[in-house]
């Protein structure tokens, strides 16, 4: 007997609008529907090989295979501050073995559902825990990566700016980031006891970052104005393919008594996207505070999110930041993807300009001059959208170019559609 469907209830959801795609990750979804014969995409920051491949790092390959050969070990959950031995790594790794905040038992480290996992957890920290001048709003850098302020906002602070760029867009503004950090510009600036949200290196979307004498002056600035530094350090080790020298920035400001947070990911620095490892580190004044902010964090914010992070990838982090062996293979990789960054950068550039891309007056140093996975074009919004309707060449609309995406074999493309666009306008 044929049985008519039961009648659906009345939905709860008939009024849910359906919402805007991602600027970064709605692009990957519709480069993957795109079937044009010839696309690039560059829209994300995820390396690609010579060929245009993802890329595995042998030394993850590796920790892999050891992993999988120790019959010690098991699936049981981790803590609900995730796998210890990872979790001390991770934060050497980032204030570096001498660090004195480190040895004296000063920070609470916690690994987090990579990167973003760690910023969503520093933003309920700066709510629930931050005195009242850090725990109602963060500043970001006028750009930032399109998802800070979405992660802030989604756990209920509001986002204010500061100045980064220059007025070409593609170099920085110093002193319009210092004058608003101390509170002398025109507006008056960030207030005296903001929470502040820096890039640790290879500022993402711009590349642009600060001299080691620009941190200097920035730290006093923050312990003046008592300031509370929130680090995205996303990319270390990329920036110049020297991890200790990306950490700069930091380890700065713990060198002169500051009481950061730092946000980590190997998203990038290991090729882990999926895998989702990440860590915070808050810094704190001695250890019984260190073991009250421990437990906070524990009880008041991972334990109602998710209880506790993933294993296998900060088993594999922590094979290769432990292991002598793993631990220079990564290296030497790394470097060689910095490495592989720059000459990627030099190629784009000489070939827009070889092109007179733009016209004959413009020029494309800046991507030459910026670091990390990005080149922050100066394309207009309507360049981009250009380049994706012609050329099938998938940017995000504020210009921004993912050098590490780009194959060798496209750079020759890629130039003559960004010259092709500028030379419709
Ligand atoms: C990016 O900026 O492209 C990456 O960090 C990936 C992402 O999640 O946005």
């Amino acid at each position: 007997m044929l049985r008519s469907a039961p009648r659906l209830a009345r939905s709860p959801w008939a009024s849910v609008v359906a919402c805007p795609p991602d600027p970064i990750l709605g692009l990957v979804a519709a480069f993957k529907l795109d079937d044009a014969p010839r696309k690039v995409n560059l829209a994300q920051g995820a390396y690609r090989t010579e060929e245009g491949q993802p890329c595995v790092l042998e030394a993850v390959r590796l920790a892999e295979a050891r992993l999988v050969a120790d019959p010690t070990l098991n699936k049981e959950y981790l803590g609900i501050e995730g796998n210890p031995e990872f979790n001390a790594l991770t934060a050497r790794f980032v204030f570096g073995g001498d660090c004195p905040a480190l040895g004296g038992g000063r920070v609470a480290t916690l690994q987090t559902l990579s990167g973003t996992g760690a910023l969503r957890v520093a933003a309920d920290w700066l709510r629930l825990f931050a005195p009242a001048s850090a725990a109602g709003t963060v500043y970001l850098p006028r750009p930032s990566w399109g998802n800070h302020a979405k992660i802030f906002e989604r756990a209920g602070l509001s986002c204010g700016g500061y100045a980064y760029l220059d007025g070409a867009g593609t170099g920085l503004d110093f002193e319009g980031l210092y004058a608003d950090l101390a509170g002398t510009s025109a507006g008056g600036g960030v207030p005296s006891g903001s929470a502040v949200l820096l890039h640790a290196c290879a500022h993402n979307p711009s590349g642009v970052d600060l001299s080691a004498a620009q941190w200097e002056a920035l730290a006093e600035v923050f312990a003046e104005r008592g300031h509370v530094a929130l680090f995205d350090s996303a990319y270390q080790g990329y920036a110049t393919g020297d991890p200790e020298a990306d950490a700069l920035a930091v380890r700065t400001f713990v060198r002169r008594g500051l009481l950061p947070i730092v946000c980590q990911s190997y998203a990038k620095s290991m090729g882990l996207y999926g895998e989702r490892v990440g860590a915070i580190n808050i810094v704190c004044a001695d250890g019984e505070e260190t073991a009250a902010v421990l437990s906070q964090v524990k009880q008041s914010i991972i334990r109602p999110a998710y209880s506790s992070p993933p294993l296998h990838g900060s088993r594999i982090a922590a094979a290769i930041l432990g292991d002598a062996e793993l631990r220079a293979l990564w290296l030497k990789e790394l470097a060689a993807i910095a490495e592989r960054i720059r000459s990627i950068r030099a190629q784009l550039t000489a070939e827009l300009e070889r092109l007179g891309a733009g016209g004959a007056g413009r020029s494309w140093q800046h991507i030459v001059d910026q670091i990390g996975m990005f080149a922050f074009t100066g394309l207009a919004p309507e360049d981009v959208d250009a380049l994706l309707a012609d050329h099938h060449v998938y940017l995000t609309r504020d210009g921004r170019l993912s050098i590490a995406g780009l194959a060798g074999k496209d750079i020759p493309y890629v130039a003559e559609a960004i010259a092709a666009v500028l030379a419709k306008k």
